[in-house]
């Protein structure tokens, strides 16, 4: 899993992508019957037995309520290899999940999130993640039949669908999309990119013919496609991909932004991007590179409107995952300062972001837990219908090769550095001293989480 932008300020400026044509929907765009508009309204959360069982025996480890409450929030289950569909490493398989939740439904409506991410050539601009599957034509057999099709027939069986009350919400392959937008020049990524597009819609196609499955097509977050150079460009991707499915644009409910990122939510002291400071907008700061998005609700907000634009229905809703981007502690600012006299320094004191590089996203020192989920947070006219815990707070974003071992990326190492793409280098940000696959428990992670959550968890 990465999570980078395209930092390019002069690229921002430089680029120009005309006004694009408002094209009608192709293909109906109404939800299918028994589906909700917001399938987190009044339903119970799935909790994962696995993530429960890390989390308490953490906190039993170190006699902590706080790190205990955490079990009673629900992740996403992350069907990350093809083995995880079955189950693996002693982990429940989608099935048994599956069962555990039509049990739930039996009391009311339930929700069960799923994170669908094996794709051809995953990951292909960083290495903490790669996939098992090889990006070429017959890696993506292998991923519609070995992959997709297992967990469309599970889904899929009569026992699930016959109950509306069980509802299950797929994240469907974080970053791949993304990456198809901003990251052409990684050959990695131009070679995967075609698999990317023909998986997802296969995906979809499978997914939306399940009437309680909600879909939901991941946008990075506003420090990787929140450029107006991008966002543009993203749009278009999104728009084809999803045209090409049989259901049009009524096989994606909506999007997710954040997804296993730490991107604030708001910042509260720094409500609006364009605030001028020294006769500069302080979106000119070095840490936004002129990007007009500083949070994910303002880069939703935008998303929104230039995915309506270009085609999609009005009714899309977007989620936000906010398991790990809350920004408490003792460096958190607590009103606004108004003294500092350049963009750059008026940002230092007004962030709760305390990356150093706001492209930084592997195992972020100082991040702490945010919003807990949930439904509406932000109204019933608002597009944002829900705050999710997508990646599981105290599982690693990845390893870095070592003396010890080869597998990794370098943007997990402490002592590595990212680069903006305008000659700017900065520290990664990781945690110093730690060494953790993606996906496996990192005690000294999940402790800073709970520490420096905001709210404070209690
Ligand atoms: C990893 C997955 C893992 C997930 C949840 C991702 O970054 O690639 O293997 O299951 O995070 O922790």
């Amino acid at each position: 899993m990465t999570l980078r932008p395209l930092a390019a300020a002069a690229l921002a400026a430089a680029t120009t992508i005309g006004l694009f044509a408002v094209a009608p929907a192709t293909a109906t765009s109404s939800p299918l019957a028994g589906h909700v508009a917001n399938p987190y309204l009044g339903a119970s959360s799935y909790l994962n037995p696995d993530y429960v069982s890390e989390v308490k025996a953490q906190a039993n480890a170190d006699g902590s309520a706080a790190e205990a409450s955490v079990a009673n929030y629900q992740t996403g289950i992350w069907l990350d290899t093809m083995a995880a569909i079955g189950g693996v490493g002693g982990r429940l398989g989608l099935r048994a999940h599956m069962d555990k939740a039509l049990a739930q439904a039996a009391k009311g409506p339930v929700v069960i999130e799923i994170v669908v991410y094996d794709l051809p050539g995953r990951d292909c601009a960083a290495l903490a993640s790669n996939g098992e599957i090889p990006a070429t034509t017959a890696g993506l057999t292998t991923y519609e039949s070995q992959y997709i099709d297992p967990i469309a027939s599970t889904l899929g069986s009569s026992k699930y669908t016959g109950n509306s009350n069980l509802r299950v919400v797929a994240v469907i392959e974080p970053d791949s999309l993304p990456n198809a937008v901003t990251n052409q020049s990684k050959p990695a990524c131009s070679t995967a990119t075609p698999f990317y597009e023909q998986g997802i819609e296969y995906t979809l196609n499978k997914l939306h013919a399940i009437p309680n499955v909600y879909n939901y097509l991941d946008i990075a977050h506003s420090a990787w496609l929140g450029w107006d150079s991008n966002m543009g460009p993203a749009g278009q991707e999104f728009a084809k991909v999803v045209r090409a499915t049989t259901g049009g644009f009524a096989s994606v409910d909506g999007f997710i932004s954040d997804t296993a990122n730490y991107t604030p939510t708001t910042e509260p002291f720094l409500p609006d991007s364009g605030i001028q400071v020294g006769g500069q907008p302080l979106f000119s700061a070095n840490f936004y590179q002129w990007n007009h998005y500083f949070d994910e609700h303002t880069y939703d907000t935008a998303m929104y409107n230039t995915l309506v634009s270009t085609g999609f229905p009005s009714r899309i809703g977007f989620l936000i995952d906010t398991s790990r981007n809350g920004w408490g502690g003792p460096n958190r600012p607590t009103r606004v300062d108004t003294s500092p006299t350049t963009p750059g320094a008026y940002v230092a004191a007004n962030k709760i972001d305390q990356r150093p590089f706001r492209g930084d996203w592997c195992n972020q020192n100082g991040a702490g837990i945010g919003t807990r989920p949930q439904a509406q947070p932000f109204g019933t006219a608002d597009h944002v219908i829900a705050f999710v815990w997508i990646k599981p707070p105290g599982e690693s974003d990845g390893d870095y090769p070592s003396g010890s071992h080869t597998h990794g990326d370098p943007h997990c190492d402490p002592a590595g550095t990212n680069t903006d793409g305008n000659g700017g280098t900065y520290s990664t940000g990781s945690i110093p001293g730690y060494d953790v696959p993606a996906g496996q428990w990192f005690a000294a992670q999940f402790k800073q989480l709970v520490a420096n959550a905001y709210p404070a968890l209690s």
